[in-house]
């Protein structure tokens, strides 16, 4: 069991103050077999997960989630019970929970830390952040601290080469980071100190993300900023080039058919693309002032 309670834990400055509060002592039977068990109740809200969809089996990827949530990793027992709920055999489950890499045949810490060593990522110092991390933890690839509280991995493009190099947090971003910073993030988390995603809410543990992910909700999805400028930069660029989108053709309607009887959407498109020009408008006016503020500092 988790000895870290996020929910309880003091708040810090976003995610990144160096703590000196000791680690938290592993509990000894922390991966025994009646660590958890599926109970009357996840069994029931399994159904539910099923129950969801036109086609029961549609729910499995989210069931297995659930599974995680309760038991941290797919365990033999989870894979029974989907099978069971599903009416299909357990060697079914077992080839969709062995063939995506967010289910775990291994028990996970409390929190998942991923380090995207892709290309990009990895030139700008993930893999540095990776081998510091490993060293720091004294774990290898897809291994648990000796503490039971951090599951290291490394992991492929995250859609977020923009802020790279970035890490992850059970599933929430943690951008531009170092190999100092990382350190930080970790032993924060060891701590119980609030940490922040960089675009999303405080952390939760992983078994609670892993609810979220079986569609049960923690109301946190608004939390915290959800995009920033470098996303926006080459809208800005193209906007003062005058650079437009490709026509019709490119998003697979002919020249002569009217763009609403197309799509259907065009309106709530236009919506947003005025949106998305009044988020380039502030993020010019932002990276203007966070230039000014560099060359300020530069010439000091
Ligand atoms: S290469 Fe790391 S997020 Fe794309």
């Amino acid at each position: 069991m988790s000895s870290i309670d996020p929910t309880t834990a003091p708040a810090v400055d976003p995610g990144m103050a160096v703590s000196t509060a000791p680690y938290a002592a592993p509990s000894p039977d922390r991966f025994s077999e009646n660590d958890a068990a599926l109970t009357p109740q996840t069994w029931s809200e399994l159904r539910q997960i099923a129950a969801r969809y036109p086609e029961a089996r549609s729910g499995l990827l989210p069931m297995l989630h659930l599974v995680q949530s309760v038991e941290g990793r797919v365990t033999p027992e989870g894979i029974e019970a989907c099978a069971e709920i599903l009416g299909i055999s357990a060697a079914e489950v077992s080839g969709v929970a062995t063939f995506y890499t967010m289910y775990k045949r291994k028990p996970v810490g409390d929190y998942l830390v991923g380090v995207c060593t892709n290309t990009l990522c990895a030139v700008m110092g993930g893999d540095l952040i990776f081998e510091r991390l490993k060293e720091h933890l004294d774990v290898g690839n897809d291994e648990t601290s000796a503490d039971g509280s951090i599951t290291l991995e490394h992991i492929e493009c995250n859609a977020a080469c923009d802020y790279a190099p970035v890490m992850m947090v059970n599933w929430e971003f943690m951008d531009n980071q170092t190999p100092d910073s990382a350190v930080r993030v970790v032993d924060d988390l060891r701590s119980g100190a609030e940490v922040r995603s960089t675009r999303g809410p405080a952390l939760c543990t992983w078994k609670q993300a892993e609810r979220v992910l079986a569609g049960f909700p923690d109301d946190l999805a608004d939390e915290g900023p959800s995009a920033g400028p470098a996303s926006l930069v080459g809208l800005g660029i193209a906007r003062a080039n005058g650079w437009t989108a490709p026509g019709g053709e490119a998003s697979g309607r002919t020249s002569d058919e009217p763009a609403e009887a197309a799509t259907g959407t065009e309106g709530s498109h236009e919506a947003d693309r005025a949106d998305s020009e009044g988020e380039v408008e502030r993020s010019g006016a932002e990276l203007k002032h966070e230039d000014d503020a560099r060359g300020t500092e530069e010439a000091q």
